[in-house]
C-alpha cells in the first residue's frame, strides 16, 4: 500500500488541518494564554507562528513529499533522502518516538472526551457534580498511587479500537474520511457553543460578569509579554504543539503528495485554519464562558497548570447544567468536538508509525495499525495508571514539549544546511500554488534555527522567578536558580523536599513515578532506534 495518495486536494487540506486542529486549540491554548497574562500572551505567539511555525511547515512539508518519492513515509528514510550522513537516519527516530509516545497519552485525554459525551447525553451530571466524578474516574481517590481505575480504561481501549480501525482502513478511507466528517462538525459544534457562551448575560442565571470580559483578556493585545521570556517560552511550545510540527506527523501526511502538488499553499491554508480554530474558536469558548460564571480571577486561577484540564471537564460540565434542556446538548458538543479534534489528530500520530513499519520493516498493513494499537495500549496504561503518581505530565513534558523542539533544531539545521537551501528553496517552491516571500528564504536559513535554539536553551534553565533576578543571582554568587519545571531542574529534582523512592510506609513516591516513566520513555527511544538500525541493516542485506 505504499502508493497510497490522498483522494482529493480539500481531504488532503481538511486531514492536514485536521491533524494540527486537536486539543490543543481548545484546552491547552486557552489555558496556557490565561496563566500567561492573556493578551500578553497573544503577541509572542503570533511572533512565533511567523518566524517559526509557518517556516516549519514548509519545512516539513518539503521533507515529507521529497520523502515520499523515495517511498519514505515516516521520518527516518526522509531524513536519511536529505544528505549522505548515515547518523540521519537517527535524528528521524524522535519522528516516531514522539508520535508513539505522544499518542498513547493523547489517545488517554481523547477517551476521556468519549466519556464525557457519553455521560453529557445520559444525564450523569445531574447527578454527580463533575468535580466528585472527574477525580473518580481518574483513580486519584484510590489509596495508592497504584490502583487501576477500571473506567478510564474502558473507554481507553474504545477510543484505541476506533484509532486502530480507523488507521487500518487507509489513507483516503480512514484519515480522509474521518477529516472530513470531523472538521465540518467540529466548525458547527464549537460555533454555536462560542456565540451560546457570548450571549450569556450579567445577572441572569448565575451569570458575574460579561463574557466579553474573558474574550478581551485573551484577545487584546499586550506588549508586555514580550519582555518575558518565560513568556516566550510558553509561546513557542504552544505552537510547536498546536501546529504538530516537530513531531514527523506533518511529514507523513505530506509524503503521499505528488512530486509536483502544491506544498507552499496547502501548507500556509492548514497552518491558518489552525490559527483561526486557536484563537478564534479556541480563545471564544473555554475562557469567556467560565469567565461569565465565575471571575476572571478565578479563571485564571484555575488555569495556573497550564493543561485546561481542569476548567474543560470540572468547571464547563458544571456551567452547562444551569443551561437546562440544552445543557446535555452543549455537553455533548463540547465534548464531540473535542473527540473530532483529538481523532483527527490522534490518527496523525499513528500514521507514521504504521508507515515506518510498513515501509521499513515490511509488515503488511493491517499488522502494522495493530501495532500501533498494541504499543499505544501499553505505553497509554502506564499513563492511565501511574496517573495519579505524575506519569502523564511526564509523557507530555519529555515527549509532548522537549522531544518537539529537539527534532524540529535538528531538522531545521539538517535542511538549511545539509540539504542545502538551494535545493530546500526548489522543493519548497515546486509546483507552488502561490508566491512564498523571498525573505523566507532567508528565515528559513538562519532566523528559525535560531529562533529554536534560544528556545532549547531557554527551556533547559528557565530559573524561578523573574529572568533578570537569576540573573543578578548568578553575578552575586548565589547561582542559578533552576526553575523545577526547566529541563535541568526536571533532571535534578529540583524543589522536591525529600527526593527518595519510597516513603516512610513503604509506599512508592511521586519522584519514583517520575523516574520510572523517564527511563520507560528512554527505553522506547532506544527501541526506535534499535528498529531503524534494523531496518537499515535489512535494507542493505536485500541488496547484497
Ligand atoms: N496539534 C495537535 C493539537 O493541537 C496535537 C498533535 C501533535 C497532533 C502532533 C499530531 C501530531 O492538539
Amino acid at each position: 500500500m505504499s502508493g497510497q495518495r490522498w483522494g482529493t486536494r480539500i481531504g488532503l487540506v481538511l486531514a492536514m488541518a485536521g491533524n494540527a486542529v486537536g486539543l490543543g486549540n481548545f484546552l491547552r491554548f486557552p489555558a496556557q494564554a490565561a496563566q500567561h497574562g492573556g493578551g500578553a500572551f497573544l503577541v509572542p505567539y503570533l511572533v512565533s507562528f511567523l518566524l517559526m511555525g509557518i517556516p516549519l511547515l514548509w519545512v516539513e512539508w518539503a521533507i515529507g513529499r521529497h520523502g515520499g518519492r523515495y517511498g519514505h513515509h515516516s521520518a527516518p528514510g526522509m531524513l536519511d533522502r536529505l544528505g549522505p550522513q548515515p547518523w540521519l537516519k537517527y535524528v528521524g527516530v524522535f519522528g516516531l518516538f514522539t508520535n508513539l509516545t505522544v499518542a498513547a497519552y493523547y489517545c488517554y485525554i481523547e477517551s476521556w472526551t468519549l466519556a464525557y459525551v457519553w455521560h453529557s447525553i445520559v444525564g450523569t451530571f445531574r447527578q454527580v457534580a463533575p468535580s466528585a466524578f472527574f477525580p473518580d474516574y481518574l483513580g486519584m481517590r484510590e489509596d495508592s498511587l497504584l490502583a487501576v481505575p477500571r473506567q478510564a480504561l474502558f473507554w481507553f481501549l474504545a477510543t484505541l479500537t476506533l484509532n486502530v480501525w480507523l488507521l487500518s482502513r487507509g489513507l483516503t478511507r480512514g484519515i480522509e474520511l474521518a477529516a472530513k466528517i470531523g472538521m465540518p462538525l467540529l466548525l458547527v459544534f464549537a460555533s454555536v457553543l462560542a456565540i451560546r457562551g457570548l450571549l450569556l448575560e450579567p445577572g441572569a442565571g448565575g451569570v458575574v460578569q460579561s463574557p466579553m470580559v474573558g474574550l478581551n483578556f485573551v484577545w487584546q493585545p499586550q506588549v508586555s509579554g514580550l519582555l518575558d521570556p518565560s513568556t516566550w517560552l510558553a509561546a513557542a511550545g504552544q505552537v510547536f504543539f498546536t501546529l504538530s510540527v516537530g513531531m514527523g506527523s506533518i511529514h507523513c501526511y505530506a509524503s503521499y503528495l505528488r512530486e509536483r502538488d502544491d506544498i507552499a499553499l496547502n501548507a500556509a491554508a492548514a497552518g491558518w485554519m489552525n490559527e483561526f480554530v486557536e484563537v478564534v474558536l479556541g480563545g471564544t469558548i473555554l475562557i469567556p464562558i467560565a469567565t461569565a460564571y465565575l471571575g476572571l480571577e478565578a479563571v485564571q486561577a484555575a488555569t495556573a497548570g497550564g493543561s485546561g484540564f481542569g476548567l474543560g471537564f470540572l468547571t464547563l460540565p458544571t456551567l452547562f447544567a444551569s443551561w437546562g434542556w440544552f445543557a446535555p446538548i452543549a455537553g455533548a458538543m463540547w465534548f464531540g468536538l473535542l473527540f473530532f479534534a483529538g481523532v483527527t489528530s490522534s490518527l496523525a500520530m499513528g500514521q507514521p508509525v504504521v508507515a515506518f513499519l510498513q515501509d521499513e520493516l515490511r509488515v503488511e498493513h493491517r499488522k502494522a495499525a495493530l501495532t500501533f494499537g498494541a504499543a499505544t495500549l501499553l505505553l497509554g496504561f502506564v499513563c492511565v495508571w501511574l496517573y495519579p503518581g505524575g506519569s502523564f505530565d511526564e509523557f507530555d513534558f519529555w515527549s509532548g514539549t522537549f522531544s518537539l523542539v529537539v527534532f524540529a533544531l535538528g531538522e531545521s539545521i539538517i535542511f538549511a544546511w545539509i540539504f542545502g537551501m538551494d535545493r530546500g528553496w526548489e522543493e519548497i517552491t515546486r509546483g507552488a500554488d502561490m508566491h512564498v516571500p523571498g525573505v523566507f528564504r532567508f528565515v528559513i536559513r538562519f532566523v528559525t534555527p535560531a529562533f529554536i535554539l534560544v528556545v532549547f536553551v531557554g527551556a533547559l534553565v528557565e530559573p524561578v522567578g523573574r529572568w533578570g533576578a537569576a540573573v543578578r543571582s548568578l553575578f552575586t554568587g548565589g547561582g542559578w536558580p533552576f526553575s523545577p519545571t526547566s529541563v535541568i531542574g526536571r533532571v535534578a529534582h529540583v524543589g522536591e523536599q525529600e527526593y527518595r523512592w519510597l516513603d516512610e510506609t513503604g509506599e512508592f513516591t511521586r519522584s519514583f513515578v517520575q523516574d520510572a516513566t523517564r527511563l520507560l520513555l528512554l527505553a522506547v527511544f532506544i527501541a526506535c532506534g534499535l528498529l531503524v538500525w534494523k531496518a537499515w541493516r535489512l535494507r542493505a542485506e536485500e541488496r547484497a
